[in-house]
């Protein structure tokens, strides 16, 4: 095996060779959107914070990004501020209080599609009110400042660009929906590249969140028609669930990894801790010793990621309704036994890898038998203030509905929810009660924003769309900078890949070296490929200069000063 495996190495350089990353010296921005990126950059260098900067930005995707930047969805903010606190804010979608277990049951006992299609899809929405009180904590600049580009663009329209319009063409869940149909699809005359894209009914939703805040989101205007429209199309959403939707601050993950510290989120998103546990099976493994990607590498992170996926799928959800293990879950003592698990020369089969914890209690005795669409952006500013969002509709465009009168798209969230026990939702992720639907509850998400300091000073900030995948294509960005010494473009460049417990496929991207794959295939993994693993963003503070790294093949952007 050891032969094997000094076979066929390869170091990072095979994959990205001489790729640098965009610099800057005062502030950056990186968003898959590059509108809204310049926007962002434009609030710092006119004195906003970072946080400023991140609410103009994501009011800005709502406009120039509606696969995923959203009013009608989700999301969590981390910041890491200059004076060395940090905060998480989980503004993530809340089922509303008409919500139950088995609301996606069908008679025939069976999951129906309708968590992902359909008015009865969403969530509470909470992004507005995440912006709202993220301004509110570290105000800097006037909050309709932070609004006026957003709105402008949206009443003036937006040129669109080749990206956007393939992806409007492209989105099946629009073409379902008539006032999808009539606001994004122009009734059967797409737009191209090159045409104006107005969204006046947008542009006034956001006029009414610039001049009223959240009050008109949740109790006003918008709220009245939100629950009108939701009550006229069998939705569940009530002016009432609107007026109790909370943002909620969490104190954020941390945990070391060899010099660096890790501040991430926590539940009820899985991907925090899921970072931090898997770093931990890393660490102590000599992983890293052939190079990024190796079929080592490969293998080592391939086998803590199942394992991870294994505990997500009994001991993650919303904490506020679940009672989540999570000092247990990254205990040196639990990591190092599920560590142990890890045969060095094959994959473990998933159905030989359960939700560890329990076991590790007596685990000497058990040891043995344990055989496109949501995005995220980050900001620093010259202070060495750090913002990373991730929000999302969920799936590309939500549900696809367009709510009349307001102008902006519905999040399908509740299929992060477990509809049935063991079926696997739309990113084939599996769950048991933990996760079923409660009213007020907050589905699980795999949404990992991340920040990284090392000897007490920031040395990156990352995040990433991706459905189940996101929490595994962070942790690959992570570990190529930190382990393997690339740089941010480099880093979201290399080719990744994906495990996740069940169903038991290695999921590889284009460009890993036959000879690897023959050699992953040989170990026991039963390979299969995936268009992406995640659109990882990132920036990395090296000597003082900002470096940023977007994904090249997609359409985003590193905007610095
Ligand atoms: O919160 C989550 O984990 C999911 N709703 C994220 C969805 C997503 O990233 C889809 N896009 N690529």
């Amino acid at each position: 095996m050891q032969a094997l495996m000094c076979l066929l190495s390869f170091s990072a350089g095979l994959y990205a060779q001489g790729v640098e990353p965009v610099r800057a010296k005062h502030g950056m921005v990186v968003a898959q959107e590059p509108l809204a990126a310049d926007i962002g950059v434009s609030v710092l260098k006119s004195g906003g914070n970072a946080v400023d900067a991140a609410d103009a930005v994501g009011f800005a995707l709502a406009v120039t990004h509606p696969v995923a930047g959203n009013l009608g969805g989700g999301g969590f903010m981390l910041a890491r501020l200059a004076d060395g606190t940090s905060v998480f804010l989980d503004f993530r979608e809340a089922a509303a209080q008409k919500a139950s277990r088995d609301m996606y049951i069908a008679p025939d006992g069976n999951p129906t599609r309708d968590s992902v299609f359909g008015w009865r899809s969403a969530g509470v929405p909470g992004s507005v009110a995440g912006l709202v009180e993220a301004h509110k904590k570290f105000e800097s600049k006037p909050w309709k400042e932070l609004l006026a580009p957003a709105i402008k663009l949206a009443r003036e329209g937006l040129t669109v660009s080749t990206p956007l319009a393939a992806s409007l063409q492209t989105a099946g869940p629009l073409k379902q929906d008539s006032e999808s149909r009539r606001v994004f699809l122009r009734d059967g005359n797409p737009y191209k590249a090159g045409d104006v894209f107005s969204q006046p009914e947008l542009a006034e939703t956001l006029q009414r969140i610039s001049d009223y805040g959240a009050a008109d989101f949740y109790q006003g205007k918008t709220a009245k028609l939100l629950a009108e429209q939701m009550s006229s199309h069998g939705g569940l959403i009530t002016v009432d669930d609107l007026k109790s939707y909370k943002v909620v601050e969490r104190t954020p993950l941390s945990g070391t990894y060899k010099d660096f510290q890790i501040i991430t989120g926590p539940p009820p998103s899985a991907g925090g801790l899921g970072l931090l546990q898997m770093l931990g099976m890393l660490d102590g493994t000599d992983y890293a010793k052939h190079g990024a990607n190796s079929l080592e590498a490969i293998h080592y992170e391939a086998e803590a990621m199942r394992r991870f996926y294994a505990d997500r799928s009994e001991y993650l959800a919303d904490p506020d309704f679940f009672n989540v293990p999570v000092k247990e879950l990254l205990s040196p003592k639990y990591i190092e036994w599920r560590r142990n698990t890890i045969d060095p020369a094959h994959a473990t089969p998933s159905d030989a890898i359960f939700p560890g914890l329990p076991k590790a209690l007596n685990a000497s005795a058990r040891a043995m038998h344990e055989s496109p669409q949501t995005t995220h952006y980050n900001v620093v500013d010259e202070k060495g203030n750090a913002v990373a969002v991730t929000y999302t509709l969920n799936n590309s465009y939500g549900n696809g509905i367009t709510v009349p009168g307001l102008g902006f798209l519905l999040n399908d969230e509740m299929d992060d929810f477990v509809a049935k026990p063991g079926a696997p939702n739309m990113f084939g992720l599996v769950g048991g009660d933990a996760n079923a639907i409660e009213p007020g509850k907050r589905p699980l998400s795999s949404m990992t924003p991340t920040i990284i300091t090392k000897g007490g000073k920031l040395f990156m900030v990352v995040g990433a769309p991706g459905g189940s995948r996101i929490t595994t294509g962070v942790m690959q960005v992570v570990l190529d900078v930190l382990d393997f010494s690339m740089n941010p473009q480099a880093a979201v460049d290399l080719p990744r890949f994906h495990e996740q417990w069940k169903p038991d496929f290695l999921y590889l991207e284009s460009g890993f070296p036959k000879s690897v794959e023959a050699g992953l295939q040989q170990m026991g993994y039963a390979l299969r490929p995936v268009d992406g693993v995640a659109r990882v963003e990132a920036i990395v503070i090296k000597n003082g200069t900002l470096e940023g790294g977007t994904q090249s093949r997609y359409h985003g952007k590193v905007a610095g000063y």
